[in-house]
């Protein structure tokens, strides 16, 4: 029987097409056990039993209800960095954007198209849409995750002077990094010191409205601000002060609601951040990519709401997934379940993320439904799946 995907969103095509004939699109979400998904809200949705899996073709992840999933096991995937250069090439985009009114000399041209003598009169009007140079000036940016690095890596061949700080900087982004970037450890430092600040955290409790009265305060006279993560970062009426005090010089954002969109001093442009086709077409293949590993093999890998869980290929017989909650005792309950069939646990993986995890049996014979059924009898198993 196909394995049964269904797309919320468009995907683009390179990506689908890595699905091949074990797998079929199907309309109705409610037959899916693996869904992809962009910027849909699924939020409302009723999540059907047999949903196994969601990709999100993108890396932030707030369209998706995390906790809700893990509590029913359906692991959530995301790509980070798939499209971490389309955003980047748009910060360093909205940063010169900023630093001129380039969007307010071209409205002056469309304006001024009827006009005979536009070569000469926009010799005289275009001193007021002059501005500054990027290079020389320093960058703070908030969150070194696959984005963040690429656009310190940018700037810093443009000439700028980059801070950067990230109290989860993984070694594998700090290897990315260019030496030239001056990590700091407190946010406070980045305020003070950066004439531009742009930031690359996910939306969660913890982050949402971090970018407030209390922070602007701290940050230099005259500071370009840049979201391109998610709005509500920025605590909105405290960022309206700030441009209407002159605290912050310019507010470039990618997400136009209907605050954004009337705030003074502004540039907001319709979330294009990943909006180019190499950033599309990355993040369809990174999250198809990742579905079939899950589908297939059963490992996880760049889950948002369960452990990372690596068992390779099976070898064995049979291979079975749980994914369950992170309680006492669980393993020593799945080995009985084995031991009463006479069943030799070949190998195993267990993998624990806050209050769930999953583990892979590789087994020595076919593995069964009633081996499955004994499994989901036990307190805190969530869902069982035959891999092989
Ligand atoms: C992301 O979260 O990856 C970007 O905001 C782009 C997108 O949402 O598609």
């Amino acid at each position: 029987m196909s394995i049964k995907v269904n797309c919320l969103n468009p995907i683009a095509a390179c990506g689908l097409d890595l699905l091949d004939d074990k797998y079929e699109i199907v309309e109705d979400v409610n037959e899916a056990e693996a869904v992809l998904v962009r910027s849909a809200s699924m939020h409302e949705m009723e999540l059907s039993d047999h949903l196994a899996a969601v990709a999100r073709a993108g890396a932030g992840v707030n369209n998706i209800p995390l906790e809700k999933c893990a509590e029913k096991g359906i692991v959530v995937f995301n790509t980070p960095g798939a499209n971490a250069n389309g955003v980047k090439e748009l910060v360093v985009a909205a940063m010169i954007l900023a630093s001129r009114d380039i969007v307010g000399g071209i409205e002056w041209v469309k304006d001024n198209k009827e006009d005979g003598d536009i070569a000469k009169a926009a010799e005289k009007a275009k001193k007021a849409f002059a501005g500054t140079e990027i290079s020389g000036k320093k960058l703070g940016i908030i969150g070194l995750g696959a984005i963040g690095v690429l656009v310190a890596n940018a700037a810093n061949r443009l000439g700028m002077e980059v801070y950067g700080c990230d109290p989860y900087l993984s070694v594998d982004n700090a290897l990315n990094m260019s030496r030239d970037i001056t990590l700091v450890k407190t946010y406070e430092e980045i305020y003070s010191e950066c004439d531009f600040i742009t930031v690359h955290v996910p939306l969660l409790d913890s982050t949402k409205g971090m970018f407030n009265k209390e922070a602007f305060d701290k940050m230099k006279d005259g500071v370009v601000f840049l979201n391109f993560s998610r709005d509500t970062l920025v605590n909105e009426p405290d960022m309206k002060a700030a441009l209407e005090s002159g605290k912050v010089r310019k507010y470039v954002v990618d997400f136009p609601n209907p605050t954004t969109a009337a705030l003074p001093n502004t540039i907001v442009t319709p979330h294009l951040g990943a909006s180019t086709q190499e950033s599309e077409d990355n993040c369809a293949k990174m999250a198809v990519k990742q579905i079939r590993e899950f589908m297939e093999n059963g490992n996880i890998v760049n889950s948002v709401n369960y452990p990372t869980c690596d068992a390779g290929v099976c070898t064995t017989e049979g291979r079975i997934a749980v994914a369950h909650k992170n309680v006492h005792s669980m393993l020593s309950k799945f080995t009985n379940v084995f031991a009463k069939d006479g069943i030799n646990i070949e190998n195993m993986v267990n993998k624990s993320r806050g209050d769930f995890a999953y583990t892979i049996f590789d087994i020595c014979s076919e593995a069964t439904e009633a081996i499955v059924k004994d499994l989901e009898a036990i307190d805190g198993v969530i869902k069982v799946r035959i891999i092989k």
